[in-house]
């Protein structure tokens, strides 16, 4: 399945590329009919992993403004950044001063993304920086214990009706001693009880050890 802006096939995946020429983590860059795709590596993102699992419902999509939480050193959220186009914004929150440098040098070529030193556990960190709006899509992928409390609160204060979150769920930080079918259990009860509908969920194990994707729909 190919999406806007993303190319699926020969069992990779792919963006265009918004800033033609540049590359972010040294991925491969190729052309078709003139136009310039990043290969986008699923060992390094979770959502591009979630893509080549047979993700169906892809709720980022051009002139979408996404809120991302764990945005690291911005390699999804560059990819992102290239699908929602020039028009939107990508507020990238991260609580690491270690990532920040790459964080603000991905951002200086990419310019709907919009890098932020934040704590997600801490929302009103923020607010300044998204001019006001309301988010289409809250991303997450913060490997903390209390990943649905955090996606929860950031989806009380910035997603809009009828908008989607995306989680990236790690087994292993919720708790380690337990099989990840035993978290991936408790947490789609604990989504359904803050008020998450999921619409689907995309196992991605064979990426990421231990990881299932959530595409989400709030109250
Ligand atoms: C697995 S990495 C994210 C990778 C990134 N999403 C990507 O695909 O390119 C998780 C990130 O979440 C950040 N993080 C963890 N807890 C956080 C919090 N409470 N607030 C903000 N960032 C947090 C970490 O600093 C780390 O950079």
């Amino acid at each position: 399945m190919n999406f806007p802006k993303v190319l699926i096939q020969n069992r990779k995946v792919y963006t265009e590329n918004s800033v033609p020429g540049s590359k972010v983590y040294g991925e491969m860059l190729i052309k078709i009919k003139g136009i310039e795709f990043r290969e986008w590596n699923p060992f390094r993102s979770k959502l591009a992993a979630a893509l080549l699992n047979g993700m169906k419902n892809m709720p980022i999509k051009p002139k979408t403004n996404v809120l991302y939480l764990g945005a690291a050193e911005g390699t999804t959220a560059s990819h992102v950044s290239d699908i929602v186009g020039k028009d939107s914004i990508v507020l990238c929150v991260d609580f690491a001063p270690r990532v920040m440098r790459k964080l603000i040098e991905v951002s200086e070529e990419r310019v709907n993304m919009i890098p932020v030193m934040g704590d997600a556990n801490k929302p009103e960190q923020y607010e300044e920086y998204t001019g006001g709006i309301k988010f289409d899509i809250v991303y997450e992928d913060v490997a903390q214990p209390n990943q649905v409390e955090i996606l929860k609160k950031n989806c009380d204060k910035y997603l809009k009706k009828d908008g989607f979150a995306l989680l990236a769920l790690k087994a292993r930080s919720v708790d380690s001693t337990r099989h990840p079918d035993k978290i991936y259990r408790q947490i789609k009860q604990e989504l359904k009880e803050v008020g998450f509908e999921i619409i689907e969920q995309i196992n991605i194990d064979r990426f990421e050890k231990a990881h299932m994707f959530y595409v989400l729909k709030f109250k």
